[in-house]
């Protein structure tokens, strides 16, 4: 579906940003939005570019540069600091050979750290996409990488 088929299924209202911005960012095969997805968005919902641009760097969600096809996201709060979460990004920059904020070179995965993901019951916990995977060990780690490599 092209960006102006996306963007024509919402109403002219700013209520619709974040969805918008949402649905052309999953459209994108690198998983990110584009000046030009920002600038297309901005004209449908009646928003200055600049407050299109601000959302977009807000929201954590969102990215302005290529990325990979999953993006692993490893809580870096306090939680699941005390709990571990070290020890899965030690086993995430192995296994992926990337740091913080590096795509793997064949495109499949980024890895970024973000605050608290509000289920601190089952620190350390990491997102791969919308799959939240908690009481991480650099074992379970290996499954998870494992589970969505070999899905691709
Ligand atoms: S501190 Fe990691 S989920 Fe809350």
């Amino acid at each position: 579906m092209d960006k102006e088929t996306i963007i024509g299924q919402y109403p002219r209202s700013p209520d619709c940003l974040l969805s918008i911005l949402h649905d052309l960012q999953e459209a994108n095969p690198e998983n990110y939005l584009t000046e030009d997805d920002l600038a297309l968005v901005a004209a449908h919902v009646g928003l200055p570019l600049s407050a299109v641009h601000d959302a977009v760097t807000f929201y954590s969600m969102f990215s302005l540069r290529p990325r990979g096809r999953h993006i692993i996201r490893l809580c870096a709060s306090p939680n699941c600091h005390l709990a571990g979460a070290w020890s899965a990004l030690a086993e995430l920059r192995t296994l992926l050979g990337v740091d913080v904020g590096g795509t793997t070179p064949d495109g499949l995965f980024t890895l970024e750290l973000t605050s608290c993901l509000g289920v601190c019951g089952v620190a350390p916990v990491m997102m791969v996409d919308d799959e939240v995977v908690g009481n991480l060990t650099p074992d379970k780690v290996r499954q998870t990488i494992a589970r969505y490599r070999e899905a691709g």
